[in-house]
């Protein structure tokens, strides 16, 4: 409705402003120039990314904002929080802060790391009428304004890891913003670029995330798209490891990296012990259940076969699983 459209309309001219007012705050804090110094940033990329600070202060940015935007406006903006008794305070407090834009180059969220070892380490930007985390990747409108045509895009956890691969030259990272990669980050991905490269961190919640985004990749894959998963050693996540080796040798290890198809079949039959027929069942039978999400197509087919040939059970029979028989006999 137009009512709705006056709404957005205003909430994004809000974020604008805000996120205007949190660059000009790291301008101002040494601290927080010197936090974006130690993690190797300069200042053209914090600058290409909008980075700003958020003040020490329970209603710095309230009271930055008030002059033109009412109290109910800025809670539902997210950058305030109402409390019970009346009033609001501002919901990022001495916080590097990172402007989440939309594909239009909207500031439309915010997610703010603390300097020291406070936690939580992130705090991100609640659902409001502009900001739906599962469908917005943070980074991709940076991405897609570095490079005309875009051939891949690599898909990390966090705002640093965008931001740091995009210093070292490597300006098609993007990040889910503290959430499971969703089939609707795909669809997206996919009217993008050809090619999709999850590179999670190196530890047991991005070997977590892998397989979650697996499992969320299945009902939309592709025969004329390609995913493959990096995975990174043990401690590194994509912002440690291109520090440490570099942009060609982060590149050349794209190569490498596993495809989607084989990542299945590997980390499934890792998990049973198919030398054993209940092993090779019981893999069997969540690999059948896995590839029933799978649209029909070539590379579904392929995978069945290298089933088939892994269990030597017959590929038509692998999918004949325990629900079809049960279906037959009602
Ligand atoms: N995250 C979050 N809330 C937290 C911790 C993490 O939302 N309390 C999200 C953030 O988007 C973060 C991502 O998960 O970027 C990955 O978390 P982690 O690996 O812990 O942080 P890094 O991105 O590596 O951040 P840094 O290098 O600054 O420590
Ligand atoms: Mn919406
Ligand atoms: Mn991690
Ligand atoms: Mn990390
Ligand atoms: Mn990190």
């Amino acid at each position: 409705s137009p009512q709705q459209q006056q709404k957005q309309k205003g909430l994004v001219d809000l974020m604008a402003e805000a996120s205007t007012y949190y660059q000009k705050q790291l301008k101002l804090n040494t601290a927080a120039v010197e936090y974006m110094k130690n993690r190797g940033l300069s200042g053209e990329i914090a600058q290409a990314y909008g980075v700003g600070y958020s003040k020490k202060s329970w209603d710095a940015a309230i009271k930055h904002l008030s002059s033109r935007y009412r109290q109910e406006q800025i809670v539902e903006s997210g950058i305030a929080i109402a409390k019970d008794e009346g009033g609001s305070y501002d919901r990022y407090r001495d916080r590097i802060m990172f402007p989440i834009r939309n594909r239009k180059g909207q500031v439309i969220g915010f997610g703010g790391r603390v300097m020291g070892d406070d936690t939580p380490k992130y705090i991100n930007s609640p659902e409001t009428p502009l900001f739906h985390k599962s469908n917005e990747l943070y980074g991709l409108y940076e991405a897609r304004q570095a490079t005309r045509k875009l051939e891949r895009i690599i898909v990390v956890e966090g705002y640093m890891d965008v931001i740091s691969l995009a210093q070292f030259g490597i300006t098609y990272g993007v990040a889910t913003l503290g959430t499971a990669t969703t089939q609707q980050h795909i669809e997206i991905l996919y009217r993008t670029v050809p090619e999709i490269i999850f590179c999670f961190d190196g530890d047991r919640a991005g070997k977590e995330a892998a397989w979650r985004a697996l499992d969320n990749t299945l009902p939309v894959l592709r025969d004329d798209k390609a995913i493959h998963f990096m995975f990174l050693p043990d401690g590194e996540d994509p912002d440690s490891l291109v520090r440490s080796i570099g942009k060609e040798a982060f590149e050349e290890s794209f190569s490498s990296a596993t495809p989607l198809s084989a990542y299945f079949i590997e980390a499934l039959s890792a998990k049973f012990n198919i030398t054993q027929n209940e092993g090779k069942a019981q893999f069997l039978n969540e690999a059948s259940t896995l590839l029933k999400k799978v649209p029909e197509s070539q590379l579904k087919d392929l995978i069945l076969q290298d089933i088939a040939k892994l269990t030597g059970v017959d590929r038509k029979s692998i999918l004949k699983g325990k629900q079809d028989v049960a279906e037959q006999e009602t």
